[in-house]
C-alpha cells in the first residue's frame, strides 16, 4: 500500500493530467479511491470502457454527470471502435487546451502533454494504451527532471503517456463497492463466496432492471436465492442429492453477467447514487 502510494506520488509529479479508465457498468465503484485522494487539482479525463456491455441510456447520463470543471469524460468500446484511441487523444488535448493557450499567449511553445494512464486491474488499460499508441508503440526516452525509471509511450506528437503498472488496488471499506467489483470480476474472487457475490448481483439487477432476470431465465419473481434455484432448474443443474445446484447456478450466472450475455446492464445508475443502500 505504501509502495503504491509512493509510486503514484512519483508519477503524478511527472504529468500534466490523468487519464483514468473506469468500467462503464460501474462508473463509481471502479474508480481508485487512492487516486481520488492524491490527484487533487490535476485535470482528469475519465474514460468509461466496455460501453458495449453497458446500458446506453445510463452511459449517456454518466458522461454528463462526470463532466465538470477540470474533468472530462468519454465513453468508448475499446474492442470494436477503431477510432477509440484518436477520440481519447482528442479529448485529452481539448482538456489541456486552456493551459496550453495560456502558455502560447506568454510566448512559450507548449511541449507535448504528459498524461498518466491509470485504472483498476482488468478495466481495459492495456487495451486502451494499445488503442492510443497504435502499432508503433515506442517507448520514449527518460524525461529530464523526472525519475529515470518511468517509461513514456509516444501516443501522438502532442501526447505522451505514462503507464502505472503495479499500482495496487487499495482496500475498500464500502460493502456495496465490494459487491459491484466482485460481480464483474474486477477483484480476485478466488477467496470470496461466489454464491454470495451472485446473490448480491441478482439483488442489484432486480432492483435496477425489474423483470429482466425473470425474463431471461424464465424464472418466477423471487428473492436472489430463489432466482438461483430458477437458474439451476432452467439449465438442468442438479446436485448429487437431486436438488437444484445453486452453487453451479451462481457460477454460470456470474460468467454470463461478466461476459455481457445478459444484455447491456449498468449496475450503478446516476439517479440511484444517493439511495444505494437498499433494504434487504
Ligand atoms: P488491464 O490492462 O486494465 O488489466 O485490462 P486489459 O486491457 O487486459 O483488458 C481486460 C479485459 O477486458 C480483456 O478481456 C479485454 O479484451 C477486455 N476489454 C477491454 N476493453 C473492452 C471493451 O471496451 N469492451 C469489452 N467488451 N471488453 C473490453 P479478456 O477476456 O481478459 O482478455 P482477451 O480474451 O480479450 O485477451
Amino acid at each position: 500500500m505504501e509502495k503504491a502510494r509512493r509510486q503514484m506520488t512519483e508519477r503524478l509529479k511527472a504529468v500534466d493530467m490523468i487519464i483514468e479508465l473506469r468500467d462503464c457498468r460501474i462508473p463509481e465503484a471502479s474508480t481508485n479511491p487512492m487516486l481520488n485522494m492524491m490527484a487533487q487539482g490535476k485535470p482528469r479525463l475519465i474514460v468509461l470502457a466496455k460501453t458495449d456491455m453497458a446500458d446506453p441510456v445510463q452511459t449517456e447520463k454518466w458522461v454528463k454527470e462526470l463532466r465538470r470543471d477540470n474533468q472530462s469524460c468519454l465513453a468508448v468500446d475499446l474492442m470494436r471502435d477503431n477510432s477509440a484511441g484518436k477520440k481519447i487523444i482528442r479529448e485529452a488535448l481539448e482538456l489541456m487546451k486552456p493551459k496550453r493557450e495560456k502558455q502560447k499567449a506568454r510566448g512559450i511553445n507548449p511541449r507535448a502533454v504528459r498524461a498518466m494512464a491509470c485504472g483498476i486491474p482488468n478495466v481495459g488499460k492495456s487495451t486502451m494504451i494499445n488503442r492510443i499508441a497504435g502499432k508503433n508503440t515506442v517507448k520514449a526516452a527518460d524525461k529530464p527532471g523526472v525519475t529515470k525509471s518511468l517509461t513514456w509511450i509516444h501516443a501522438d506528437p502532442q501526447l505522451e503517456l505514462l503507464d502505472t503498472p503495479g499500482v495496487l488496488w487499495p482496500k475498500f471499506d464500502d460493502e456495496k463497492t465490494g459487491s459491484l467489483l466482485a460481480a464483474l470480476g474486477s477483484i480476485n474472487d478466488d477467496i470470496l463466496d461466489r454464491k454470495m457475490i451472485a446473490m448480491d448481483a441478482i439483488h442489484i439487477i432486480q432492483d435496477l432492471y425489474p423483470g429482466k432476470l425473470e425474463e431471461i431465465y424464465e424464472a418466477p419473481d423471487v428473492n436472489p436465492n430463489g432466482m438461483l434455484k430458477g437458474i439451476a432448474a432452467k439449465r438442468n443443474l442438479v446436485s448429487d442429492k437431486g436438488e437444484p445446484d445453486t452453487k453451479r447456478a451462481a457460477e454460470l450466472f456470474l460468467n454470463e453477467l461478466r461476459k455481457g450475455r445478459l444484455g447491456r446492464l449498468t449496475l450503478e445508475h446516476v439517479q440511484n447514487k444517493d439511495s444505494e443502500d437498499h433494504d434487504e
